[in-house]
């Protein structure tokens, strides 16, 4: 019979069960198993990685080293919105230093830290993979680039004032960003330049693609 954390939600038990059942060897669960955990416990306590160790049969060490791995699993609370500034070297050399030092100024928080209420959260992290719109942001694993202190301060403050209830790349990408990835393009004949018809926008998906 499948093993259940029996104080965990009844949705958690029942998402547990049928990720341990799609697995012979069930250390193979292991990541698919933290995520839930992580959402019954709002990220990867020291208890839930035990629970997931009780799952799988691994000990906790082994969770351990594959949660500390992976930097979506968070080992302390994160708020309604993860603002992540990229300060690899292409952010850094356009300025990503500035852009963190807005968004820790604006939120009252440094790099690892969230707010009293709990609303915002700030890491500093590794390329995001957005490179040719640097500096570049995430919030909630949406990515804006082009960003400048100003536009990080504003952005901040729109999320602090207008909560929205989604973040969309789009959207902030209108709203605070600057030159982004794709934007630039080859030149056609007639002498447009249109973004590279291979990589849309971040974040858009075109209905019946
Ligand atoms: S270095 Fe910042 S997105 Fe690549």
């Amino acid at each position: 019979m499948t093993a259940v954390i029996s104080h965990w939600s009844q949705e958690n038990q029942s998402a547990a069960k049928s990720i341990l059942d799609r697995y012979p060897e069930k250390r193979s669960a292991l990541m698919p198993l933290l995520y839930v955990a992580s959402l019954e416990h709002e990220y990867a306590s020291d208890d839930a990685m035990r629970e997931v160790a009780s799952l799988t049969g691994i000990s906790a060490a082994q969770v351990l080293s594959v949660a500390s791995f992976y930097t979506m699993f968070k080992a302390v609370p994160v708020g309604r919105y993860l603002i992540s500034v990229c300060t690899s070297v292409v952010c850094y050399l356009n300025n990503a230093d500035e852009v963190l030092e807005a968004v820790e100024g604006t939120t009252g928080v440094d790099s690892g830290g969230i707010t009293h209420d709990g609303a915002i959260s700030v890491e500093r992290v590794e390329c995001i993979g957005a490179c040719g719109g640097a500096p570049a942001v995430q919030v909630n694993y949406e990515t804006v680039e082009g960003l400048t202190r100003e536009k990080a301060e504003a952005l901040v403050n729109w999320l602090r004032d207008a909560k929205p209830p989604v973040v969309l790349a789009d959207e902030m990408q209108q709203l605070f960003g600057g030159q982004r990835s794709f934007d630039w393009g080859p030149m056609d004949p007639d002498g447009a330049v249109r973004p590279i018809p291979a990589f849309g926008p971040y974040g858009s998906v075109e209905e019946g693609r």
